[in-house]
């Protein structure tokens, strides 16, 4: 998929994946699709995940403390799309794929590369998202073997491309890369 906006190029430059987080609160559940996940420390192993406060899934992540991480195959593709721009507030998603639940009781498909269940211990204001840092306390491999996807695979499926600014005083674009 094509990328217009060159600071969404640059910004492509910085790998990161594409995930479903499941999140569960007093029998509701809801899962949705996120790049804004990484590794922050070692000691424990912890997690940073970025989420927009206008998501469904937003208050049951508050509520419940807990959220599972399901990393997705680089064919998986169209269930980062039907999770990254559907939302609870119209349809229940995850009636659409098999999933289980973690230790946590948050959701993970059962398609997948691996699972990290994680409990949150700290959360701060991050622009248009709020950032939670969590815990891993859990996680396995679910098809270890395959290949991760990646976000600048899917392009401008989240269409950030017309919401992030156009230029930010760099000279290149990043067209030359032909996406
Ligand atoms: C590729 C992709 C990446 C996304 N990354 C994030 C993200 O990191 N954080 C976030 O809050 N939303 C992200 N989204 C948007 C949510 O997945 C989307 O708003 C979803 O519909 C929210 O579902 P909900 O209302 O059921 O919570 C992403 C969407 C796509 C397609």
């Amino acid at each position: 998929m094509r990328m217009k906006n060159p600071v969404k190029r640059l910004l492509a430059t910085l790998t990161q994946g594409v995930y479903v987080v499941g999140v569960g609160q007093g029998g509701l559940r809801d899962a949705f699709t996120a790049s804004a996940v990484m590794q922050v420390s070692i000691r424990p192993p912890m997690l940073a995940l970025a989420v927009n406060p206008a998501n469904a899934s937003f208050p049951l992540l508050v509520e419940s403390g807990v959220f599972a991480v399901t990393a997705l195959r680089h064919d998986q593709c169209a269930i980062a799309d039907f999770f990254g721009t559907h939302s609870a507030r119209d349809e229940n998603k995850l009636a659409a794929v098999p999933w289980h639940a973690a230790p946590s009781g948050a959701p993970v498909l059962d398609e997948g590369v691996s699972f990290f269940d994680c409990r949150v211990v700290a959360q701060h204001p991050a622009g248009d998202h709020v950032v939670f840092l969590a815990e891993m306390t859990g996680g396995d491999f679910l098809q270890g073997h395959a290949r991760p996807l990646r976000y600048d695979e899917v392009g401008n499926m989240d269409g950030s491309d017309e919401l992030l600014p156009w230029h930010l005083g760099g000279q290149g674009d990043g067209s030359e890369e032909g996406r």
